[in-house]
């Protein structure tokens, strides 16, 4: 805790953590994956410690029906979904791939903004209801739990979501998950809309109410902090914020900032955060896309430190620029980076870490000969520092 927080009194409350990494995320350009990386990624994900793992989307193709059937016989720590347009066939595919798994879910989509309803759709917001409320028992004949997703709930109408989450209640669902589908929405509207559906129902305590957001103008993670800050109790998110267009909700981000801010926040998940960046390399290992460096939490340059008056503030003391530890994430520590921003401390620094201890007057020619070669690259390396401190003797 920072100084000057207040914390929450009690004991912090659960937040459930639903990884969509192997649906949302593995249906966008250049991150499918094959059975076999699916059901690593899927090992990877049960020690990363989700409560809840969608495993794909088993009607688009055999693969994809394989790849959910493989991973519900064997994850058992998990419980698994998949999902299914609220269609009986969606539903029978999913309900074939996922039955064995220890705790299965199903998880139907349907849309609730007019948007959707008149220009997709060509339907009636009654009709559509009526198919949600006929897909949604059917399922709950197959199946003890089944999640139902209001698609592009950021946009519609608050009243008409409303009515359909009453509805699917009603025909049995036990989870409700509010999907912010096209990233629209701002974080106080979201969490409004969020407020307003708890408000609105009838015994919400029926359901489990989840998040799912997009970020699509960057507000992933705002929006899902505003929905669980209004009552939601379950994120769907992505590892490395992958999905449709921009993407989703970032797990590790969401993780960290229920971790970080805990005190203020009274939040807490069951997810082993050692385990985030290895969970973050493996998934940039089997797609071949790597996270941007300045990604949050698992970037390369998350925890990296370069310029002279960050490296010396650090080196005196962590807590002046990390608000995590490195090690809390799985990394073994944070890096000092050389650049041609580095202050002497750093260079100081790395030169003792490599075993040079230099007299005062070697090292103001090794600092100046440092900084003409830095000023030619954009880091020096170990191997370089190393040659430049052998040339002076
Ligand atoms: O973005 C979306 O609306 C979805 C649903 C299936 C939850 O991915
Ligand atoms: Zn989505």
């Amino acid at each position: 805790m920072n100084e000057g927080e207040v914390a929450v009194a009690g004991s912090p409350d659960r937040v459930f953590v639903f990884d969509t990494t192997l649906r949302d995320g593995e249906q966008s350009p250049g991150f499918g994956l094959n059975q076999e990386a699916k059901l690593e990624m899927a090992r990877q994900l049960e020690r990363l410690g989700v409560d809840v793992l969608e495993a794909g989307f088993p009607i688009s193709s055999p693969g994809d029906f394989e790849a959910c059937r493989l991973i519900a016989r064997e994850i058992r720590e998990c419980s698994i979904t998949a999902l299914a347009r609220a269609v009986r066939e969606d539903i029978d595919a999913v309900w074939s791939a996922i039955r064995e798994a220890e705790d299965p879910q199903i998880h139907i989509v349907l849309s609730v903004s007019d948007i959707h309803i008149q220009r997709k759709l060509g339907l009636t917001r009654s009709e559509v209801i009526r198919r949600g409320v006929e897909a949604v028992a059917y399922a709950r004949s197959l199946c003890n739990k089944v999640e139902y997703s209001p698609e592009d709930a950021g946009r519609a109408d608050p009243d008409y979501l409303v009515e359909t989450v009453e509805a699917m209640l009603d025909a049995g669902a036990t989870c409700i998950n509010i999907p912010d589908t096209t990233g629209y929405c701002l974080p106080s509207e979201f969490g409004a809309l969020i407020a307003r559906v708890l408000r609105g129902v009838r015994h919400p305590e029926r359901a489990v109410f989840s998040v799912h957001c997009h970020d699509d103008l960057g507000l992933a993670t705002a929006n899902t902090l505003a929905g669980v800050m209004a009552g939601a109790r379950r994120v769907e998110c992505t590892v490395n914020g992958i999905g449709e267009r921009a993407g989703n909700t970032s797990l590790e981000e969401v993780v960290m900032l229920l971790r970080v801010r805990q005190a203020s926040l009274g939040l807490e998940t069951a997810v082993d955060t050692t385990q985030l960046v290895p969970t973050s390399r493996l998934l940039s290992r089997l797609t071949g896309v790597a996270v941007q460096p300045n990604k949050a939490i698992v970037g390369a340059n998350a925890f990296a430190h370069a310029s002279g008056i960050h490296q010396d503030g650090v080196l005196k003391d962590r807590l002046n620029y990390e608000i995590m530890r490195p090690e809390d994430v799985g990394l073994d520590s944070n890096r000092i980076v050389l650049t041609a921003r580095s202050g002497r401390h750093a260079f100081r620094y790395r030169l003792a870490a490599l075993g040079l201890e230099l007299s005062e007057d070697r090292f103001a020619v090794a600092w100046d000969r440092f900084l003409r070669l830095a000023d030619t690259r954009a880091e020096v390396s170990d191997s370089e520092l190393m040659e430049l401190a052998s040339q002076i003797g």
